[in-house]
């Protein structure tokens, strides 16, 4: 999945010959899974029209303060668009365009919301290759620069003059990419490790039958996808499920039992930065397990359980600098019950879930948490869709580093 997904970018195009490769650009924004806005200057229309990327961009398309053919008074806010956006795009840049920037010379609506974006503005400047090498045009490229603009650089290659030289603007697709790696080298927890648990486990009776539970594993798996979205490498334990993860950069370890998701969190535990157990381990597997089939011969029949190990109780043993989340189902108590689980297992933060609270627990799409922190700091949540919850804790472990 690309970081680009979701995001939603202001195309602001201005008028050179390279504005008829906007189109495959929106196109290719869009398959990124990102919303487009685009804003034209007067001069782009020349060169590509409006129904074209207001077709591939699926929404209208701006170039004028007011509606001029309709006179109908209507206005186009630059201001809201310029804060409707994630990130702004500016390509292609002229040499004009970007000396208007520069100086804040604002005669179009692509300059008014250029100079209204509080977001993150790139450019991708378009000109021959004397007019790029020209200390004006030099000039602007250090003021944007100064003023936080990333520059992506122009190619080189042939000019629309038949010229040969450095001035094309970026191919659609490196635009795309250098967007993507910019992007993706700034998510506030790239570098970090994150290590989660999910889903149930089945603890075997005999070869056919075993204890488990109804946890659909779908925290876990939102914990994941939001904590990857957000730069982590990700490593996933998850017992059986029938969930995949939507970010593919998640590393998925799917095990069935207990022991088994001990094991293989204990392979990663030493080399991640934080621990989420959002599993619903069974806390009891039967003492031995029956090679054959179980044949009912008796009318009644008992199985001897014995505890399974505490896998999060463990990680807080052996904790040096990770950060540990554990989750706590309670019924009665809620929040002392919490609280000594904090103690117990040696934890930084415990998401409860009360089955008092409707929406919340397993098989639902809602949850609803109170996060308690280890000084027992309380902070009790709306009930919200598991995505949102997901959102909510990554938030908590991203707080954690920027302390
Ligand atoms: N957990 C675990 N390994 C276990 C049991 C639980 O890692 N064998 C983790 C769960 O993933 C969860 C937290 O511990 O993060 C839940 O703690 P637990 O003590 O099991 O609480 P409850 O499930 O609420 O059960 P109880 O109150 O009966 O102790």
């Amino acid at each position: 999945m690309s970081v680009l997904s979701g995001k939603k970018i202001l195309l602001g195009i201005s008028g050179g010959i390279a504005a008829y490769k906007t189109a495959n650009l929106v196109r290719l924004l869009i398959k990124a899974g990102a919303q487009v806005q685009v804003v034209m200057s007067p001069a782009s229309l020349h060169f590509v029209t409006p129904l074209t990327l207001a077709t591939l961009s699926k929404n209208p398309v701006y170039s004028t303060f007011y509606n001029e053919e309709e006179g109908n008074g209507e206005w186009n806010n630059h201001v809201e668009l310029g804060l409707w956006a994630d990130f702004m795009l500016i390509a292609p840049a002229t040499a004009n365009t970007l000396s208007k920037m520069a100086n804040g010379n604002c005669d179009n609506l692509l300059i008014a919301t250029y100079l209204s974006a509080k977001c993150p503005v790139y450019f991708a400047p378009a000109m021959d290759l004397d007019m790029y090498k020209h200390p004006s045009t030099l000039d602007s490229f250090h003021k944007l620069k100064t003023f936080g603009n990333i520059m992506i650089p122009a190619e080189s290659g042939e000019l629309a003059s038949g010229l040969v030289g450095e001035g094309r603007m970026a191919e659609p697709e490196n635009i795309v990419a250098f967007l993507e790696k910019d992007i993706a080298s700034k998510l506030p927890l790239k570098g970090k490790k994150i290590l989660i648990t999910a889903g149930p486990t089945y603890e075997a009776i005999d070869p056919v039958r075993f204890i488990g539970n109804h946890s659909s594993g779908k925290m876990g798996f939102d914990i994941a996808d939001e904590a990857a979205n957000n730069g982590a490498e990700v490593i996933l334990v998850s017992g059986p499920t029938h969930l995949n993860v939507k970010n593919n950069s998640v590393k998925v370890v799917r095990v069935t039992s207990a022991q088994e998701m001990y094991d293989a969190c204990h392979e990663y535990y030493n080399e991640v930065d934080v621990a989420i157990a959002a599993a619903a381990v069974a806390d009891y597997r039967p003492k031995n397990v029956a090679n054959q089939k179980i044949k009912k011969n008796e009318s009644t029949f008992s199985i001897e359980l014995e505890k399974t190990k505490d896998i999060l109780a463990s990680l807080g043993e052996q904790k040096k600098k990770q950060f540990l989340i554990g989750f706590a189902l309670e019924t009665e108590n809620e929040i002392e019950h919490a609280k000594q689980k904090i103690q117990k297992k040696n934890l930084d933060l415990i998401v409860l879930n009360s089955l008092n609270d409707k929406g919340a627990g397993f098989g639902q799409p809602t949850n609803k948490v109170t996060f308690i922190s280890k000084d027992f700091e309380i902070e009790p949540k709306e009930l919200k869709s598991k995505e949102e919850v997901a959102q909510d804790i990554i938030n908590k472990v991203i707080q954690f580093y920027n302390a």
